[in-house]
């Protein structure tokens, strides 16, 4: 062995790039979850990540009835209850008499990931999309955790799952970056509301995760200037200081240890999980 191949004392074995960490089983036995945007992306593997973790019973929603169904039995064959409400957010009544039958039949929830978005472009007069995207984005998370409040025992956990464009802008943007704005000063209001029950919130801020929302901006932005996809691609990648996409599974990381005992005491905080994409901003 050469003097370069000596472990670095206290170094841990190094991470292979690009793999994932793994959660920790048995942390979050007997929990109750609610996820939203739960049957692709982020939200698919917090929900399996939760699932791993010990959580017992899982309240999954999204529009996509579906993969939603999909994402449901996977949870099963991973030993938890799940719930698959297929709702669209915009349907407010839907949604809270969904959530409210499946809190009732549960009895009570002690984590809540609102993690449903989309990333609708917009021109600066176009306040159709702007309704449309502020109302998911923002309302949408409001009236979900309205529902849920009643139900949340004390030293509960809420996530917000916001975006990198919470804290900057982006062109052709204005609604996604006012509801993911908004979306972080709801998260720190909310945490002081709730803060004397134990109960957290925080917001997580992903950029370039590699999920199918990921890819679709990017086959977007490529047909719009004429571009190659795959060229767009790579130039993301050296883009980002990590070299590569953030996978799913590693946002999900982050929304576990915030929702785990390990957190009890970060509340109020946006947290970003980038690949240093915003260089610490
Ligand atoms: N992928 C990224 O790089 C990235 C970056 C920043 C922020 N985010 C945020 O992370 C969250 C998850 O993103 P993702 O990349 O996994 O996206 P995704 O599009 O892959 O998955 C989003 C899920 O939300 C569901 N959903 C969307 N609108 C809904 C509605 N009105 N009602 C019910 N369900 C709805 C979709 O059906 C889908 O299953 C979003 O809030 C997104 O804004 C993602």
């Amino acid at each position: 062995m050469s003097a370069l191949d000596t472990p670095v004392p206290g170094s841990v074995p190094g991470p292979v790039p690009g793999s994932v960490p793994g959660s920790v089983p048995g942390e979050l036995a007997g929990r109750t979850a609610v996820v939203t945007g739960a049957a692709q992306g982020i939200g698919r593997e917090v929900a399996l990540l939760l699932a791993e973790s010990g959580a017992a019973r899982l309240i999954l929603l999204d529009r996509d009835a579906a993969q939603l169904e999909t994402v449901a039995k996977e949870v099963r064959d991973l030993g938890a209850e799940a719930t698959a409400l297929a709702a669209d957010l915009r349907e407010r009544e839907a949604v809270r008499s969904g959530l409210r039958t499946a809190l009732r039949a549960a009895g009570h929830l002690h984590i809540l990931v609102n993690n449903a978005g989309v990333a609708d472009e917009n021109g600066p007069d176009d306040e159709e999309t702007w309704l449309r995207v502020l109302d998911i984005n923002l309302h949408g998370t409001f009236a979900v955790t309205a529902a849920c409040l009643e139900y949340l025992v004390d030293k509960g956990r809420i996530v917000n799952v916001s975006s990198i464009l919470g804290k900057a802008g982006k062109m052709r943007n204005t609604a996604y970056c006012a509801s993911k704005h908004g979306l972080i000063g709801y998260t720190k209001g909310l945490a002081l509301d709730l803060a004397s029950r134990g109960i957290t919130v925080n917001a997580v801020l992903p950029g370039w995760i590699d999920t199918p929302m990921l890819r679709r901006e990017i086959a977007a932005s490529a047909e719009e200037i004429g571009a190659d996809p795959a060229r767009m691609l790579r130039q993301a990648r050296k883009s980002i200081p990590l070299r590569r996409l953030v996978e799913a599974r590693e946002a999900a990381e982050l929304i576990g240890f915030l929702v785990s005992d390990r957190a009890a005491a970060v509340t109020a905080q946006s947290l970003t999980v980038d690949g240093g994409y915003t260089r610490g901003m």
